[in-house]
């Protein structure tokens, strides 16, 4: 690799590390007092879409142009999304002319989907299956899974069975971008998110917060809500993300554990690929791209 790699951007240090193992279970804020609706934000396909779907330009971008570096005997024809969710990626990668297809868990997110795909004129190219367990009729050149859904899999033996059954679904020479927002261990992570969506007369407004970390089970729980407002009505759905922890350390150990995949390059969320980053114990955000051996 000749090009200059980045540092990971630094936060300044802190000196002792928030490794909280209570878990704080006040209840946030209601000022407008919305009706509450304690369910799975995955199982709300039209509001998950909305809040993650309007910006897929830059995740689109990115893994082209790692498949143009990165890949080798042959260039891309196929991509395969494990926990596709909604398909926001795959439907967008179908409309540039793309083979593709992927699988999630939650059969509301996949029937969403597939609604879409059929809609467009596409085949119905989403299954329902655990990422853990699957086997695919034809390989991918490139599979992605961007935004943490990894660290859904709650156990080193799932994360493991899931990225050998990755090497079963990409072809050799072909790549799994696999971005996780990491554990840092020498600064404090972050602690809150907010943003907001709109469509039409829908507007979703979303907030998550860690409700604690505990770094010996490994377990970190993350409260998100999404305040729903539409003209008939308003209300808010609200959910807890529970998800296995890395370490730096943590990360490279399961990828170096499996036999099917070597990391060739490392971005932040940023996703700039002339910008490559060096994981350290201060990085939060991370894309590892791996190739298959
Ligand atoms: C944060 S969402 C990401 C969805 C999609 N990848 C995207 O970028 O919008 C996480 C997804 O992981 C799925 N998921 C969680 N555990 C799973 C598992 N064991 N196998 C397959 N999908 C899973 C959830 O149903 C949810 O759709």
């Amino acid at each position: 690799m000749n090009r200059t790699k980045k540092p990971a951007s630094k936060p300044a240090k802190v000196s002792a590390i928030k490794q909280n193992s209570v878990f704080d279970e006040t209840p946030p804020p209601n000022p407008q007092n919305l009706a509450v609706l304690d369910e799975s934000i995955y199982d709300h396909p039209k509001y998950y879409d909305l809040v993650f779907g309007a910006d897929c330009a830059a995740e689109i971008k990115f893994i082209l142009a790692c498949g143009e570096a990165h890949l080798r005997g042959g260039s891309i024809k196929r991509l395969f999304e494990p926990a596709c969710g909604t398909g926001r990626l795959i439907q967008a990668f179908a409309k540039k002319g793309f083979e593709v297809s992927g699988l999630d868990l939650n059969p509301h997110a996949v029937a969403f989907c597939n609604a879409r795909f059929r809609r467009h004129g596409f085949p119905e190219s989403a299954f329902v299956a655990d990422m853990a367990d699957f086997k695919v009729k034809r390989k991918s050149d490139i599979a992605f899974n961007t935004i943490n859904s990894f660290r859904h899999l709650n156990s080193e033996r799932a994360a493991r069975d899931h990225l050998n059954c990755m090497a079963q679904a990409v072809r050799k020479g072909g790549l799994y971008l696999l971005g996780v927002h990491l554990t840092p261990t020498d600064v404090a992570p972050s602690e809150t998110e907010s943003w907001s969506a709109r469509r039409g007369h829908l507007s979703i407004n979303t907030h998550m917060w860690t409700v604690g970390r505990d770094p010996k089970s490994r377990v970190e729980r993350f409260g998100i809500y999404f305040d729903v407002h539409r003209p008939s009505e308003s209300f808010r759905i609200i959910d807890e993300l529970v998800l296995r922890s890395y370490t730096p350390k943590q990360m490279d150990s399961l990828i170096e554990s499996s036999d099917g995949w070597e990391v060739i390059e490392t971005y932040d969320f940023s996703y700039e690929l002339d910008e490559p980053i060096e994981v350290d114990s201060t990085t939060e955000d991370v894309v590892y791209v791996m190739r298959r051996k």
